[in-house]
């Protein structure tokens, strides 16, 4: 049986001319990532706050966990956590006090000196908020959108802007908390992060949803082609690789050879005909597809702001 914990349908929100929501429809599964990705100014934060109950869609109805987020809007608040793309704390609160505030706003909380530690912030614990660097504030939000111990917890580019090992330890710490049975939606305009932790991924672009699936599904369907390279001698002879079943695409420029393949058997084929031809395998390079080709196949090319 479904076990659905948010249902969007037809959601629209306009900002005085903008139509930032242009009718999203889907489901998120209870335990699920779910991620939204998007060019910038596609809708995601919109969609995401008309979800946790920040703003009022203009129509079409969200359910979460069987509430109307604006209707029963605190009701929400205390099983939701919600770590929006810009907020801000006063200056001279310490991080420390910052937790026990929040804290207090909840019935049932998680221990915010574990949450600290798991966020790499322990030592900053006693540190101003105007003292951390952009990236301590992003994780700082992070604990703050957890401490309510939420069935669901909102991360809206939960990582832009943090540096290679913040970002590793929050993958590692949203995967805890959907091991735990919390379902987690989440924004980013990471490819290579909603492919590594999402469950399924929903691409949104100029206020509509275009795809919704798995990242391996999106990668099936919509990314193309495996692309295959290697250095070739000056006097190079692609004729018999070009017949081969499954060669989409060959091109023999300044010393490399490039090929498009529509199946890896392709790619053994490929391999015993320059086996075969006695040309050396040392730069062989086989690229798959990712979500990132998906991304800029669905969404082109020209860039958003
Ligand atoms: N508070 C606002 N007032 C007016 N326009 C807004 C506001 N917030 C967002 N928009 C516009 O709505 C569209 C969607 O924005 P947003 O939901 O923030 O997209 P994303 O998070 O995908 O970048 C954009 O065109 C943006 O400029
Ligand atoms: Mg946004």
């Amino acid at each position: 049986m479904d076990d659905y914990v948010v249902t969007v349908q037809n959601l629209v929100k306009h900002y005085k001319d903008v139509k930032a929501v242009d009718g999203i429809s889907f489901s998120v599964n209870r335990g699920e990532i779910f991620g939204i990705v998007g060019p910038n100014g596609a809708g995601k934060t919109t969609t995401i706050e008309c979800i946790a109950g920040m703003r009022r869609a203009d129509s079409g109805s969200v359910d979460v966990l069987g509430l109307d987020p604006v209707k029963d809007s605190l009701a929400l608040k205390r099983r939701i956590g919600l770590q929006q793309q810009e907020s801000e704390i006063p200056d001279r609160l310490r991080l420390w006090e910052a937790m026990e505030l929040f804290s207090s706003f909840y019935d049932t909380v998680l221990q915010w000196e574990a949450l600290l530690k798991q966020l790499n912030l322990w030592e900053k614990k006693d540190s101003f908020y105007s003292e951390l660097s952009g990236g301590q504030k992003k994780r700082l939000f992070v604990a703050m959108a957890l401490i309510g111990d939420p069935e669901i917890v909102f991360l809206d580019e939960f990582t832009s802007g943090l540096d290679p090992q913040s970002r590793i330890s929050i993958w590692k710490l949203v995967k805890e908390l959907r091991d735990q049975g919390r379902t987690i939606v989440l924004s980013t305009h990471y490819m290579d992060e909603a492919e590594k932790l999402c469950d399924r991924v929903a691409i949104v672009d100029h206020g509509k949803l275009t795809a919704l699936d798995s990242p391996s599904n999106l990668i099936s369907i919509h990314g193309g082609h495996t692309r295959i390279q290697f250095n070739v001698g000056d006097v190079f002879d692609g004729e018999s690789l070009s017949s081969l079943k499954g060669v989409e695409f060959i091109q023999n420029s300044d010393n490399v050879c490039s090929l498009e393949v529509s199946s890896s058997s392709a790619i053994v084929e490929i391999v015993k005909q320059l086996d075969a031809m006695g040309q050396g395998l040392d730069s062989f390079k086989i690229e798959a597809p990712t979500l990132e080709d998906v991304f800029l196949n669905i969404t082109g090319r020209e860039v958003r702001d």
